[in-house]
């Protein structure tokens, strides 16, 4: 047993790396070695703990399972020709982290537990990053209530927890997007913009029936009118019309606010778009479409970086998008997975080191 910075470290007997392929690898199906523990009771967190990844033990009466006391947080780890290991801008989901807690009434997590826990945890476990092009190592941190109590109220005490798990592409192919007007993923005041487990939850129905038409996923509007388009699945959107990049701004408090929107939008700025943050109505994007200067909508995040849709779909209007021929998002992918791969230069100092 080895204790650095409080973290208490109890190394895997054996590593489950030698019989292991990276070859075919499913969004968050295989995990590594170890995972990070910590339990936070009397109001401190104690018993900060990196040991090999396992079960928990819980119980039924878990506050977490009855009402919804959930977080998590979803960040990257990339591998440079070198073969140093960086995690992408872990810091921005460190306070995304600690500003859903709030919201979800739970405790704010220390950054020496956050922060310092992840990097030792993934400098633990740095050979599982995969060593291809758009492959990473998908870190989730994670909190929930573990009272064992039912009743409605703020539990006292909770567990935070993290594993990492290696992936590849995630939405490799340009997608088919519904704009939805019955269903509604959130309303001003609610909880959108936290990374709440319930947010979820709530949105598999929706996205189900989406797909049973063909879809991929949806476009969310505003709950008020349905007129002001919002996100799509676990990505925010981008809109290119003429020589500006326009997406929902983040003022109602119903969007994520995506670390790789900010990171995409940052680039763009630099490739000479005008990038607007503003409220943007699907009349608007239609009447762009109908007039041929709405040049490109993608998805971005964490997962897959930057998704394109091939179609976006208003009720029986169908725009297509023939995404063979775009050059703006590639050219921004290409640009971030060569900056989280360390073939250009991270001038936003967005890469971390690990180790
Ligand atoms: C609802 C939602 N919107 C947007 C995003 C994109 O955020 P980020 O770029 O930080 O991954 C995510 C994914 O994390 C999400 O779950």
């Amino acid at each position: 047993m080895v204790v650095t910075t409080g973290i208490t470290v109890n190394k895997a007997e054996q590593s489950k790396l030698h019989d292991f392929s990276f070859e075919h690898l499913p969004f968050g199906k295989y995990f590594t070695d170890h995972m990070l523990e910590a339990d936070y009771e009397n109001g401190e967190w104690k018993n900060v703990e990196i040991k090999p990844y396992q079960p928990l033990l819980l119980s039924p009466s878990l506050a977490a399972l009855h009402y919804g006391q959930a977080i998590f947080e979803g960040i990257k780890a990339y591998r440079d020709k070198e073969g140093h290991a960086y995690i992408f801008r872990p810091q921005d989901n460190y306070k995304r982290f600690n500003i859903s807690a709030e919201r979800m009434a739970m405790p704010p997590v220390p950054e020496e537990i956050f922060m310092e826990g992840m990097k030792q945890l993934v400098a633990l476990d740095n050979n599982w990053i995969p060593n291809k092009e758009d492959h990473s190592l998908y870190i989730r941190p994670f909190m929930f209530a573990t009272d064992e109590m039912i009743g409605v109220r703020p539990s006292e005490s909770y567990k935070f927890l993290i594993i990492l798990s290696p992936t590849g592409p995630y939405y490799a192919e340009p997608m088919r997007i519904y704009v939805e007007e019955k269903y509604v993923r959130a309303a001003p005041g609610g909880i959108g913009f936290a990374k709440a487990a319930g947010n979820y939850g709530a949105v598999l129905y929706p996205s189900a029936l989406a797909k049973q038409k063909g879809y991929d996923q949806v476009l969310w509007t505003d709950a008020v009118e349905h007129k002001y388009v919002q996100e799509i699945g676990t990505m925010n959107v981008v809109f290119i019309i003429g020589n500006k990049a326009i997406t929902p701004d983040l003022a109602s408090g119903t969007i994520l606010a995506g670390v790789t929107r900010d990171s995409v939008l940052t680039l763009l700025k630099e490739a000479g778009f005008t990038v607007e943050e503003r409220p943007i109505s699907i009349d608007e994007i239609i009447d762009a479409y109908k007039a041929g200067t709405l040049r490109e909508v993608f998805g971005t995040g964490t997962a897959a970086t930057i998704s394109p849709l091939k179609e976006l779909r208003y009720k029986d209007f169908i725009m297509s998008f023939d995404t063979d021929q775009w050059e703006i998002s590639p050219m921004i992918k290409n640009w971030l997975t060569d900056i989280r791969e360390g073939r250009r230069e991270d001038k936003y100092g967005w890469m971390v080191k690990v180790g």
